[in-house]
């Protein structure tokens, strides 16, 4: 049965599926846009690690951990102690990263490098890297914000 006339036209269908379709695209190619440009600062106030996953290294060993959504670094003193650094760049914020063979740390970005303790050595870098306090509860490494 044809209707005499239409309920829902055709034209204002086809516009609705193409402005929706491009709406969707839109939204699609902007909200990533928008996290790049204004990224969010997910810093936490301290972290809660594993003692486990820390108590076999060796002194003057690092390894990493998740501090929020930067990286961060833990590493072993001599004495057996922890301490521990936000694994950014202090020139223009780039992850660095560390490299064991070297026993430093460097931020590919500009050629920045750090000694072991995160005091900065050479290339762009104005200051060490930042450090963390680290303390123990129980079978937990608390790594919080220095004072
Ligand atoms: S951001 Fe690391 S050296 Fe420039």
């Amino acid at each position: 049965m044809k209707l005499p006339y239409s309920i829902f036209p055709r034209r204002l269908f086809l516009n609705g599926l193409l402005g929706g379709g491009l709406a969707a695209l839109g939204a699609a190619f902007i909200g990533p846009l928008l996290k790049f440009v204004i990224p969010p600062t997910r810093e936490p106030d301290q972290v809660s690690l594993p003692l486990a996953d820390f108590a076999d290294m060796a002194a003057g060993t690092v390894r990493n951990f998740a501090w929020g959504n930067k990286p961060g670094f833990l590493k072993r003193t001599g004495a057996g102690d922890y301490v521990a650094f936000v694994g950014v760049c202090t020139h223009l914020d780039c992850n660095v990263a560390f490299l064991p063979g070297e026993k430093r740390f460097y931020c590919a970005c500009h050629q920045g490098w750090y000694d072991e303790d995160g005091i900065n050595i050479a290339g762009p870098p104005p200051a060490p890297l930042r450090r963390l306090a680290v303390g123990a509860e129980g079978d937990q490494l608390i790594v919080k914000k220095a004072a």
